[in-house]
């Protein structure tokens, strides 16, 4: 069989709006879900029914979406090759949700170190949909028979808990969920605080100096990279104790191309002002078509209604199929 007739596999993200991205979900992630359009039928949904496990303000998660979706057109993914779609659009999500409720135990679902973490941080509203988060992540992904869902650390055990249930299921009813694998980019950079650079870089962080969102203002991004944290050796080398540097430098090498020796090199005898300024500036250049386009996107809501709306129609015809199916064998009776 000629290479370009056999079917391409599928590829299913999401992300929450849940006001901006960092600077490391865009290296780490988004910036290879834009190189992975080509070679798979990806699939791209904002996931804003997973957001409202936290309490939103109406006015604010309402832009939150809009501001996520225009992001993710932004940062180069292309609805024309690529379905995106607003999760809420799609009743099939919560559907299928219930449905996997009732074959996830409750032991599974108290395991998730997401539930923990958040009963945690928001103790008092332990929610029940907080904690069947992964049933509805679980739907998100079945529905469309991903054959990889490329995830972070953060997000590995709900996709294990989603091919769990799926098993659970086939052993019962036949083949009717795919079982997702993780996609492990290898190109994807991880990114740290700039506070503490030991801890992965998250928005969640509460101080804002120690995270890079996507959309800050060019000099609001040079004063932070101007205050991270580096060490006392003065030399800009990948080295143990360095994490601050390393991570600079893991930066730099992510946003340029360059390899860590020709970091080195360049800015052997220079002092970390010098480096960090240059990293900033090199930042600030690779987000600036970003901001733009984004300022673009969110300025056309007509543009990103035809959008939304097409990508929910595909997702549901698409995703009907497999909710459909899973009905029939559990036994329902077809309208
Ligand atoms: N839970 C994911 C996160 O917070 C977002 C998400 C929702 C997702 N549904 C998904 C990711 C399906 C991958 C596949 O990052």
């Amino acid at each position: 069989m000629p290479e370009t007739s056999e079917k391409k596999k599928v590829i299913l993200s999401a992300i929450q709006p849940s006001g901006t991205i960092t600077l490391g979900n865009y290296l780490g992630a988004l910036r290879n879900w834009v190189n992975l359009q080509n070679d798979y039928n990806c699939i791209f949904a904002v996931a804003d029914l997973h957001a409202i496990t936290v309490r939103q303000d109406p006015k604010q998660f309402r832009q939150n979406i809009y501001n996520a979706y225009a992001l993710l057109l932004a940062c180069g993914i292309d609805p024309e090759k690529s379905p995106v779609f607003i999760q809420s659009h799609v009743h099939t999500h919560t559907e299928l949700a219930w449905i996997l409720n009732c074959f996830t135990q409750f032991g599974e679902l108290s395991r998730m170190t997401q539930f923990k973490d958040k009963s945690r941080k928001y103790s008092n509203n332990i929610n029940a949909g907080l904690f069947t988060y992964p049933t509805l992540m679980a739907a998100d992904i079945l529905l469309y028979r991903a054959d990889m869902v490329p995830v972070g650390a953060d997000q590995k055990q709900h996709l294990e808990l989603a091919r769990d249930i799926a098993e659970r299921f086939n052993s019962i009813y036949g083949n009717v969920f795919k079982l997702p694998e993780p996609y492990i980019s290898n190109i994807g950079a991880r990114v740290m605080s700039l506070q503490e650079p030991t801890k992965k870089m998250s928005k969640s962080d509460e101080n804002v100096n120690s995270w890079i969102a996507v959309l800050d203002k060019p000099e609001t991004i040079m004063k932070k990279f101007k205050r991270a944290v580096t060490d006392s050796e003065a030399v800009v080398r990948i080295g143990e104790g360095k994490d601050g540097i390393n991570n600079l430098i893991g930066i730099m090498s992510a946003v340029t191309g360059k390899t860590n020796d020709d970091i080195t090199a360049e800015f052997e005898g220079k002092g970390y002002g010098d480096f960090k300024t240059a990293v900033a500036e090199a930042v600030i250049e690779e987000l600036r078509p970003i901001q733009t386009k984004f300022n673009e996107y969110i300025a056309n809501k007509d543009y990103l209604e035809e959008q939304y709306r097409k990508g929910a129609e595909f997702a549901l015809k698409l995703s009907l199929r497999t909710l459909d199916k899973a009905m029939n064998k559990i036994g329902f009776i077809a309208k």
